[in-house]
């Protein structure tokens, strides 16, 4: 079987992918998009994080193709490529990053409360000054879309002592971890009760803009917007807008409408604003967990058993 791979992957899947085939062909693609040999006849695709465009249709296009897993959560950069190609097998790597996303927003959440960022402009001044800190206890998180992230966060922010909103597509489902559950129709309850509004959601036609002025205009004037999903979920010029005029307590975000912010974004000056370069992912235990998953799944496609995280295209997730 040719299986097509980021160079930096197959290191730590190479021996047991070729114990569970018969042949086993690898093809890596590097950082720079250049692949090591031959696309013709590959059959499974590890698809890297925000790939070229050409190099995309042009290996989404290989007629033997039959199983495409991609390296991110979230498969908004790739969905219209993936859509034009029917009859893929299309996985994602829901689960690997729910962790150290969840240890991120708990990061933000504590900083704010405890006042950290001031506390560091103190401290390269030499000053000692107290002030007034809040605890997370109590206090209440909404959580945005209730995903295997989102589920992560829950559980963090209740064994903290925080009340726990949520919204999601199947309320009817029920949750762990979560004191009110709501449908995403009631998304204005959430914005109106949290102090924490944490957004968990993929990036679909219906979340895009999801949190425009009118949204934010719902959040009370102490809340602080945490981002984790991605940018295009906010209306940022809104979000921009809301901070400048003090609507909301300030955003903790980690992704942007424009990745790499531009240096021009009003985002980098503002004082109630964290920002972190799309870097909430970010884990020693990454590649261990593709992998595992990766092979996991490899297994279920040679014995043709249901795969783990089958994106739904109609669905965007
Ligand atoms: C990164 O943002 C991902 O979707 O995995």
């Amino acid at each position: 079987m040719k299986i097509i791979m980021p160079d930096f992957v197959l290191p730590s899947v190479a021996e047991q992918t070729c114990a569970l085939l018969e042949t086993c062909d690898f093809v890596t693609i590097n950082s720079e998009g250049q692949l090591s040999g031959e696309i013709a006849g590959a059959e499974v695709f590890m698809l890297p994080w925000q790939l070229a465009p050409e190099m995309l249709q042009t290996i989404l296009a290989l007629p033997t193709l039959r199983w495409v897993h991609t390296m991110s959560a979230g498969v908004d950069h790739a969905l219209n490529a993936l859509r034009d190609q029917e009859g893929l097998l299309i996985t994602n790597a829901s689960g690997v990053f729910d962790i150290p996303i969840a240890e991120t927003v708990l990061g933000y959440m504590l900083a704010i409360v405890k006042r950290f960022p001031e506390f560091l402009t103190q401290q390269q001044a030499r000053q000692w000054q107290l002030l007034r800190l809040r605890e997370l206890r109590g206090l209440t998180v909404g959580i945005v879309g209730l995903g295997s992230i989102g589920q992560e966060i829950a559980q963090r922010c209740q064994a903290l002592g925080m009340r726990v909103y949520a919204t999601r597509r199947h309320a009817e489902r029920g949750a762990a971890h979560v004191d009110v559950l709501l449908s995403n129709e009631a998304l204005p309850e959430l914005l109106a009760a949290s102090d924490f509004v944490v957004l968990a959601v993929p990036l679909t036609a219906e979340t895009t803009g999801l949190i425009g002025a009118a949204e934010l205009q719902q959040m009370s004037a102490d809340a602080w917007l945490i981002n984790i999903a991605r940018g295009a979920v906010v209306d940022e010029a809104a979000l921009i807008a809301a901070l400048q005029s003090g609507e909301i307590g300030g955003a903790a975000l980690d992704v942007f409408a424009t990745e790499p912010l531009p240096p021009d974004s009003a985002l980098w000056t503002l004082p109630n604003v964290i920002i972190t370069p799309h870097n909430a992912w970010s884990t020693p235990h990454a590649r261990d967990r593709q992998a595992q998953l990766f092979l996991d799944n490899l297994s279920r496609y040679l014995e043709n058993q249901p795969l783990r995280n089958v994106i739904d295209l109609q669905r965007g997730y």
